[in-house]
Formats: structure tokens, C-alpha cells, sequence
């Protein structure tokens, strides 16, 4: 799969992954991810689901640099994205729209009717899944837990065929 980022200066290819990126996935999730939010998972989380039926990883690689990564589920007419990181000094260059445009082309081309996600309220990402077409669906209360204790609501986004 190949998508051309809007900002011409590189262009970043989108591959299928496997257990073999963990290194360079951890490595995204620690840069991306501000531990103060708990929006991050653990290596043993993304290696325990790696390996179930319908969930894929895709990596986003600049040259033959990982520089971005998604991860999806789909279950039934339903997909899931999990997770969506940048490494930072790669942001704003379109790497997460084109990692967001292969969840969505890929749900739909699994038959998914609806795609859905859930973000911390507040995070930036949200105004990058409102402009792809998602609408925020429900809400769920103190789902995130940062590194000092205090809670985070979780926004449910619904994108629908
Ligand atoms: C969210 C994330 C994946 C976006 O990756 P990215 O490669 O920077 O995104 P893009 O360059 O494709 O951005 C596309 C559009 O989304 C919006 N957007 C992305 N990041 C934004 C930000 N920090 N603030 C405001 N708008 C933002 C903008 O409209 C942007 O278009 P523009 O750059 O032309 O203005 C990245 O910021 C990231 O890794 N964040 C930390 C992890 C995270 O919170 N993931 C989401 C929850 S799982």
C-alpha cells in the first residue's frame, strides 16, 4: 500500500507489520505519547494483541525509517483503531492523515460499516479525525490515568458508511 503525503518534500510508504517492529514501534509510542496523559501502551500489551484474529499493525516508513504506526481491530462489520502515533520530528508532514486513510480504506474494504476510536478529550488528534469525518459519539468518563494519578475522559469517535 502507498500513500503520497500532501507536503511534497518526502513521501512515506505504508507497510503491513509484525512482532519484528516492536522495537521501533515502543520507540514512536515513548516519543509521541506524553506520559503525563496514559494514552500509551506497554510493550506487553501491543505484543498480546499483535497476534489476534482481525487486529493488523501498519507501520509508516520515511526511506527504511519506521516513522509512524497504527493499529487496528476489526471485529465483525466494526474496525477499531487503537493506537495512532508520529514520531514527533516526522509530525505535521501528513503521516498520521495517511496512516488514518489506511484504517479507513482498509476498514471499508473489509466490509467494516463503522469505524470507531477512541482519544483522550483534549488531544490534538481529534481535530485530525473530525476533518477525515468522524463525528464524536459518546464519552467515557476518567478512562485515562496519567502518571500522576488524575483522570482523563475518553471521546468515542463514529465514522459510518
Ligand atoms: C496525532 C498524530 C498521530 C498526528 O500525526 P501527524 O503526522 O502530525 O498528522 P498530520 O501531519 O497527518 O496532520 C494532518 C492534520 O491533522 C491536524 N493535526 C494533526 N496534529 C495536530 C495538532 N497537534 N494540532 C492541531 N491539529 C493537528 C491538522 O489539521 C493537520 O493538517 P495540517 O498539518 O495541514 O494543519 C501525532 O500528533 C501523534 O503521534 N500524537 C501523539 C500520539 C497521539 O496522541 N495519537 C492519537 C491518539 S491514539
Amino acid at each position: 500500500m502507498m500513500a503520497t503525503q500532501r507536503h511534497p518534500t518526502t513521501a512515506v510508504r505504508l507497510r503491513a507489520g509484525a512482532a519484528g517492529d516492536l522495537d521501533e514501534v515502543m520507540r514512536i509510542m515513548s516519543a509521541a505519547f506524553d506520559p503525563s496523559f496514559g494514552e500509551a501502551w506497554t510493550r506487553s500489551q501491543c505484543a498480546g494483541i499483535l497476534p489476534m484474529h482481525g487486529v493488523t499493525l501498519t507501520i509508516a516508513e520515511n526511506g527504511r525509517t519506521p516513522v509512524g504506526f497504527s493499529l487496528v481491530r476489526a471485529v465483525a462489520d466494526e474496525a477499531e483503531l487503537l493506537l495512532l502515533a508520529v514520531d514527533p520530528d516526522e509530525q505535521r508532514r501528513g503521516i498520521g492523515q495517511a496512516l488514518l486513510d489506511g484504517f479507513i480504506a482498509g476498514g471499508l474494504a473489509g466490509g467494516a460499516h463503522r469505524l470507531h476510536l477512541e482519544v483522550r478529550d483534549g488531544n490534538p488528534a481529534m481535530d485530525l479525525y473530525r476533518a477525515s469525518g468522524f463525528s464524536a459519539a459518546g464519552r467515557r468518563r476518567n478512562y485515562y490515568h496519567g502518571l500522576g494519578g488524575e483522570a482523563h475522559d475518553a471521546v468515542t469517535f463514529l465514522l459510518t458508511d
